[in-house]
């Protein structure tokens, strides 16, 4: 599970893959470890077959959908962050062939399969990311009856001094007017900002909110 990051001036500048290299090569471990519970919430009852995490990070997400079945691609701009979610798959005991890690920069990224489920969460940056046209790209990998899952940060965390200027906060309504939803081909299972509690730095309660949309290609 991500939190947010902080966004200077000069981040802004930095390569997209050097921002991240760094970001994952600061710390052993840079996230939780543990799978996002909005994706546990809308996806456990989901027939398994083939899933896609974007910004999959270290692969908590990845390994807990391969736990369930799935046979899972996740794709991260951070070799350092790819090889970490290799390495859990190892150490977890699940068999490689159920999930794999790929080093892409999702700019370049265009499918050339279709997925039963492709889930993108906090696929958000300090610098630059083509977020819509990703998801967009996602949306088009969806098999019909299939599923897209997109979930970010709707607002700076309690505790941060970050502005909603300083850094992109998405809304239900922005990634679905992104994600140019026919109602024809797709059903709204969720839009909507989630309230998330968590414990801030300081060892408080806090509480932080998601955009979640949670889409059925039809
Ligand atoms: C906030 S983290 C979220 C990681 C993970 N999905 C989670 O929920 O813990 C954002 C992830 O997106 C990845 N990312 C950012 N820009 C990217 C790009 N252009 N292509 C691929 N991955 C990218 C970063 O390396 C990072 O792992």
């Amino acid at each position: 599970m991500a939190t947010l990051m902080h966004k200077t001036s000069s981040e802004r500048k930095v390569a997209p893959v050097h921002y991240w290299e760094a970001k994952y090569a600061a710390t052993d471990r840079t996230w939780s470890g543990k799978p996002n519970q909005v994706l546990i919430d809308l996806a456990s009852t989901l027939k398994p077959g083939r899933a896609l995490d974007l910004g999959c990070g270290e692969g908590s997400d990845s390994i807990w959908l391969a736990n369930l079945g799935w046979r899972v691609t996740g794709i991260d701009i951070s070799a350092t962050a790819t090889a970490r979610a290799t390495a859990a798959v190892h150490d977890s005991g699940l068999s490689a062939s159920r999930v794999e890690f790929v080093t892409q920069d999702l700019s370049t990224w265009h499918p050339v399969t279709t997925y039963g489920l492709i889930t993108c969460c906090f696929l958000q940056s300090p610098v630059e990311l083509e977020r819509e046209a990703i998801l967009s790209r996602a949306a088009s990998a969806v098999a019909p009856g299939g599923h897209l899952l997109v979930v970010a940060h709707a607002a700076p965390p309690p505790w941060s001094n970050l502005a909603h200027g300083d850094h992109d906060f998405p809304t239900p309504e922005g990634d679905l007017a992104a994600l140019a939803i026919d109602p024809s081909e797709w059903e709204i299972l969720v839009s909507e900002v989630r309230e998330r509690e968590v414990t801030d730095p300081e060892g408080n309660p806090a509480v932080l909110l998601d955009s979640v949309v949670f889409l059925s290609r039809r």
